[in-house]
């Protein structure tokens, strides 16, 4: 099958219109039907425990919920911040809150991904997860995403669709689960623009100094992880965008805590 990228209608709506709620509802359903917040889950914990991370971004983040479910299944002390990025200023009612129940300093971001990860200059020290998001991206898109996360992340996973038989019969299928139909065209659409093989890994803009892996991973979905190696790992400050280049934040792994609140294209302060 031949990867083809096409615009998703989620992308399309505004987020308080009625069929983009409902799809983004049918995507918390989704994720917990193909398993991705128990595969990521893993993923994240043992990345976690290699990695001398203190903060955690999902890019691509959505409503939240993802990584709440993620927070939810966290085996680690709670980081030191939780950054949400995503280009729609999405209603999330609380969830903060509920991110700051179980110990996690969260927060909204909304941001274009490639400025955040430009403006952003160095996230070692920071994971970087993101889910069902990458698939957006043709390939020159593409790999300027991860030329943009290999030269600053400590480590980046990213669970996708697979392009597969078996995902292209299941996303006929969502409307079975009930589905709207914003969900019922971009289902079809992701799994074209999804992935399998190596695909991600040959974009990946330097391997030396990364062990990456790249699989399938449940029934229909494609699993790459990207981890620095060991003596590259080291937290960093963190070197925040002009104006406030002088600013130094030491990276160490305090329990989390408080809610807060959003900020238009910020990095981690
Ligand atoms: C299919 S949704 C997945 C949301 C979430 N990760 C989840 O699993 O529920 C893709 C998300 O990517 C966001 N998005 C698309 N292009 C983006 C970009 N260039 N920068 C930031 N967010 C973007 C959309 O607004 C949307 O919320």
């Amino acid at each position: 099958m031949k990867r083809i990228v096409k615009p998703e209608l989620l992308d399309l709506l505004p987020p308080k219109d009625l069929l983009a709620l409902g799809s983004r509802r049918d995507l918390r359903r989704l994720n917990g039907w193909m398993g991705h917040s128990r595969i990521m889950a893993r993923q994240l914990n043992s990345a976690w425990a290699a990695a001398k991370c203190c903060q955690v971004a999902d890019l691509g983040a959505g409503d939240g919920h993802f990584l709440l479910r993620l927070a939810r299944r966290w085996r680690g002390g709670a980081p030191q911040k939780a950054l949400l990025v995503d280009r729609q200023a999405l209603p999330h009612g609380d969830i903060l809150h509920d991110f700051a129940r179980l110990g996690w300093n969260a927060e909204f971001v909304t941001a274009d991904v490639f400025h955040w990860l430009e403006q952003t200059r160095s996230l070692r020290g920071v994971g970087l997860i993101t889910n069902l998001f990458l698939h957006h991206f043709a390939p020159t898109a593409l790999e300027r995403l991860l030329q943009a996360v290999a030269g600053s992340a400590t480590f980046f996973l990213a669970l996708e669709p697979r392009r597969s038989i078996r995902a292209a019969l299941g996303s006929r299928a969502v409307g079975l689960l009930g589905c709207n139909r914003i969900t019922r065209h971009d289902a079809a659409v992701s799994v074209q623009a999804g992935f399998n093989g190596s695909e991600l890994t040959r974009l990946w803009p330097e391997p030396a100094g990364w062990a990456l892996q790249e699989r399938p991973a449940g029934l229909f979905s494609h699993l790459f992880i990207a981890q620095r190696n060991t003596l590259d790992n080291a937290p960093l400050p963190f070197q925040q965008p002009s104006p406030r280049a002088g600013s130094r934040h030491n990276c160490t792994r305090p329990a989390g805590g408080g809610a807060s609140t959003r900020r238009e294209i910020e990095g981690f302060a």
